[in-house]
């Protein structure tokens, strides 16, 4: 038995999140999961009708969940970082999801706009730290309002929670490594045997302080795992790599802040937000994980069934994962491929197509129960 707790949240969310529950729903009875739901009323609409964001009770009753899906949050009539803050950081936070999860994996079928490349050269994971860094609120202002205002926006690294995030990757490199050695690696790891590869990617050379200690900590786990290639790219040499070379990563391991940014970036090399999938995680299990795409509410497109419900329903794909059901996860992601390898499978618009959200939902749906 598991427990799904689900926020659907504000905008596009709830229509991605119908989608991607059916499929759940389906694959829990095929799969003999005994998986149950439970819906949380959060986001805009509860904190604009009552002024609550995340009580502490519902903070509780997520906390007995066993996973939880979230669509999206964020809204025009609500001031930024209400929602943010209060409700889904608060959740990576109180539940020590300090691993953002982020595959940008080019599916056949799927168009990115960089040239010459394709899904061969396009297939990365980025382990985004999801704890610390300038996430953690630690700041504030002083003579606000006047001209000599200050504000002060702290990022906090600890040796404790970087170290866990770079093992984490290193894990996740071996285990990739394990049924193929990485395409990308240089001619010198290969002839050294390596297999996989983590980058690490900071900026050292302005942020000496943090990105030191990220430095050291990387220099020094890396000889717990002597299959892994290592390098190392400051963030803006790697956003221009992702674009001209991205077959050059294998699993990028970054901070909080870097990786919020590359990982949008990371998401059109796939062919866009319609398609980036995450997982927040606590590897140790001490507390529910939590699947989201990885786009916002997008208020430009909520309404007029243009949002792609792929990014919500691979995740799903990752959801299953992680509570041990690989079987039904590999339906999702095959059914997905299939899907959109397909002339003639439904698209959204963010793809091309004409299709509307509960088209292709309805087509990867149907497609997960013929496999
Ligand atoms: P966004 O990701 O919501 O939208 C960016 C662009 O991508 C928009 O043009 C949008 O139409 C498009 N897009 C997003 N999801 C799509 C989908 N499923 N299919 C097709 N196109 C899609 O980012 P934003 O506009 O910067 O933010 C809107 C709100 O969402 C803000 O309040 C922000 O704070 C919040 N936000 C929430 C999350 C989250 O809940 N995890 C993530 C990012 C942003
Ligand atoms: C994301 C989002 C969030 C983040 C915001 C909405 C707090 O952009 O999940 O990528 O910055 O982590
Ligand atoms: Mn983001």
């Amino acid at each position: 038995m598991a427990t799904i707790g689900v926020i659907p949240g504000d905008g596009v969310g709830p229509e991605v999140i119908g989608e991607a529950l059916a499929i759940l729903q389906d694959l829990g009875s095929a799969h003999d999961l005994g998986l149950s739901f439970q819906s949380f009323d959060l986001g805009s609409d509860r904190y604009l009708r009552s002024g609550e964001v995340l009580p502490d009770s519902v903070l509780q009753e997520l906390a007995g969940c066993d996973a939880i899906l979230l669509g999206a949050i964020g809204d025009p009539r609500v001031p930024p970082g209400v929602l943010e803050k209060g409700l889904l950081l608060r959740i990576r936070f109180e539940f020590q999801q300090y691993i953002n999860l982020r595959p940008v994996q080019l599916m056949p079928g799927v168009e990115t706009p960089i040239k010459g490349k394709g899904p061969g050269e396009i297939d990365m994971v980025v382990v985004r730290e999801n704890n610390e860094d300038l996430y953690v609120g630690a700041g504030g202002f002083t003579r606000k309002g006047t001209p000599e205002e200050v504000a002060i926006q702290t990022s906090i690294n600890t040796r404790a929670g970087v170290e866990r995030c770079l093992r984490y990757a290193f894990a996740l490199a071996e285990k990739r490594a394990k049924d193929r050695v990485f395409p990308g690696l240089s001619p010198a790891a290969r002839d050294a045997g390596k297999r996989g590869l983590v980058s690490l990617v900071a900026k050292t050379n302005v942020l000496t302080f943090a990105h030191d200690l990220w430095n050291r900590a990387f220099e020094e786990v890396a000889p717990d795992y002597p299959t892994l290639a290592t390098d190392y790219h400051h963030v803006d040499a790697c956003c221009m790599r992702m674009v001209v070379a991205p077959e050059r990563y294998d699993v990028i391991v970054t901070t909080n802040m870097f990786g919020d940014i590359i990982t949008d970036l990371g998401a059109v090399l796939q062919g866009g937000m319609g398609v980036a999938s995450s997982g927040n995680l606590n590897p140790e299990r001490a507390f529910p994980s939590m699947f989201e795409p990885v786009h916002g509410s997008a208020p430009d497109i909520a309404g007029t069934g243009k949002a792609n419900p792929i990014a919500a329903i691979l995740s799903i794909g990752m959801l299953l994962d992680h509570l041990g059901a690989p079987e039904a996860a590999g339906s999702v992601r095959s059914a997905v491929a299939r899907i959109l390898a397909d002339p003639n499978g439904p698209k959204t618009p963010d793809l091309g197509g004409t299709g509307s959200t509960s088209e292709v939902g309805r087509a990867i749906r149907e497609a997960v129960s013929r496999a």
